[in-house]
């Protein structure tokens, strides 16, 4: 599979016409993993990452076709004797948008993942051609029932360039890092419990009545843009990690984040736990990723509050880390008035603006130049990555 065409002088020119976008046999899908497992695999064996990915075609979020499976090939060929000349997949949804003028729309969006060109292939265009051609099919890739797609999404992670020059702006890609706790001695006068899988379909859907009531208020001449933080991509984001926890550890964490306050005072963030190498190793760069942060009460009042309420979430979330043999805590691009809060924690932190990895990028389909001057992408947090 996918070596069809050994010697590069018979490869096609990536501007050929005789090359399509299309999706993969099974057969295919399984030969793409086999060969970026060496990327993606993480922690995983070979046999465990294709598991996975199979596992995850099922999950909310993803099942029932919300997750298309996409190649780059030869139309004249058939699937059993065609090359691979490069692979990706995207994933459907919900989003949000409000227009200058304040009108909120719902619709759908597509996070592509999984970027990939076999290592023979690479250099030849044959990503950049199946990119170009990817961004226009997901502007009308399954939209209906009123829903239409008014921007696609990645997160790259080869810089800031490549996929600029291909359509998709780059936008900000910062985040907090606060380092896992340092002993498991539990500290006295926390007042955060702990969130686990009954607490979140109702948490989740006030969020997203929050997030659309924060754009419905808002002011201003820019088009803003949300990912919907709703249950499904919670899950979604749970089950990889249920799945990849189980393979490493024998079982999975129960705890999905943290929550401090009364209700219209609470604070709460959702987390997830990523493993991309050796469990031992600070260069695995495994991370304790919280996927959202909510702050009910936004006023200057309720300021002292909310500093020892995200305190006591942060340490719960710290204590997590270090039991789950994480590297450090990752909360992405925080409102400012999270940050406010974050500097008054007095835990120690570090901020950081990415350059190369997960750098969010965003290919916008309506009227305007798409760029960060005329698009705010609202809740821009870790629960939109996939
Ligand atoms: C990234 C990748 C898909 C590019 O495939 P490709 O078919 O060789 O890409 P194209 O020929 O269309 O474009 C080549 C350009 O890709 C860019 N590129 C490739 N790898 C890159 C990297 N690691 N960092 C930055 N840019 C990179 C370069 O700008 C290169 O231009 P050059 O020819 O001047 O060096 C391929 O290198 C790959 O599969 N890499 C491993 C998986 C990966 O990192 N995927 C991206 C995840 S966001």
């Amino acid at each position: 599979m996918g070596s069809t065409l050994p010697t590069s002088d018979l490869l096609p020119s990536a501007s050929s016409p005789s090359l399509h976008l299309t999706h993969p046999t099974p057969l295919e899908r399984t030969a793409t993993w086999t060969l970026n497992s060496r990327n993606w695999g993480g922690a995983l064996g070979l046999e465990s990452y294709i598991e996975r990915e199979t596992y995850l075609m099922n999950v909310p979020l993803a099942r029932d076709g919300g997750i298309t499976h996409w190649i780059l090939t030869s139309s004249s060929a058939p699937p059993s004797s065609r090359p691979i000349l490069a692979s990706c997949e995207s994933l459907r949804k919900p989003a949000l948008v409000r227009t200058p003028e304040g009108e909120i729309k719902e619709l759908i969006t597509h996070g592509i993942g999984s970027v990939f060109c076999d290592p023979q292939y690479r250099g030849r265009g044959y990503a950049s051609r199946m990119l170009k051609e990817l961004g226009k099919e997901l502007k009308t890739w399954q939209v209906g029932e009123g829903k239409e797609c008014l921007f696609s999404i990645l997160y790259s992670d080869i810089g800031k360039k490549y996929y600029a020059g291909l359509g998709w702006a780059a936008f900000p890609s910062t985040h907090i890092a606060f380092p896992p706790s340092s002993s498991s001695s539990p500290k006295t006068g926390n007042i955060a419990t702990p969130l686990t899988y009954p607490d979140l379909p109702s948490l989740c859907a006030l969020d997203e009545k929050y997030i659309r009531d924060e754009l419905a208020n808002a002011k201003g001449g820019k088009v803003q843009v949300a990912l919907l933080p709703n249950y499904d991509t919670m899950q979604w984001h749970h089950h990889r990690e249920d799945f990849v926890t189980k393979k490493l550890f024998g079982h999975s964490p129960t705890v999905k984040g943290a929550i401090a306050g009364s209700p219209g005072s609470r604070v709460w963030a959702i987390w997830t736990r990523n493993f991309y190498g050796p469990l031992d190793s600070q260069s695995s760069h495994n991370t304790f990723h919280i996927l959202r942060v909510v702050i009910e009460d936004k006023s200057a009042s309720a300021a002292a509050a909310n500093v020892g309420k995200l305190r006591s979430i942060i340490e719960r979330a710290q204590d997590e880390a270090r039991e789950w043999k994480l590297g450090h805590v990752e909360m992405w691009n925080p409102t400012p008035y999270a940050k406010g809060l974050i500097e008054k924690l007095g835990i120690e932190y570090k901020e950081v603006d990415r350059e190369e990895e997960s750098i969010a990028s965003l290919m916008w389909y309506g009227a305007g130049n798409g760029g960060t001057d005329e698009i705010e992408w609202v809740a821009n947090e870790k629960f939109g990555w996939c």
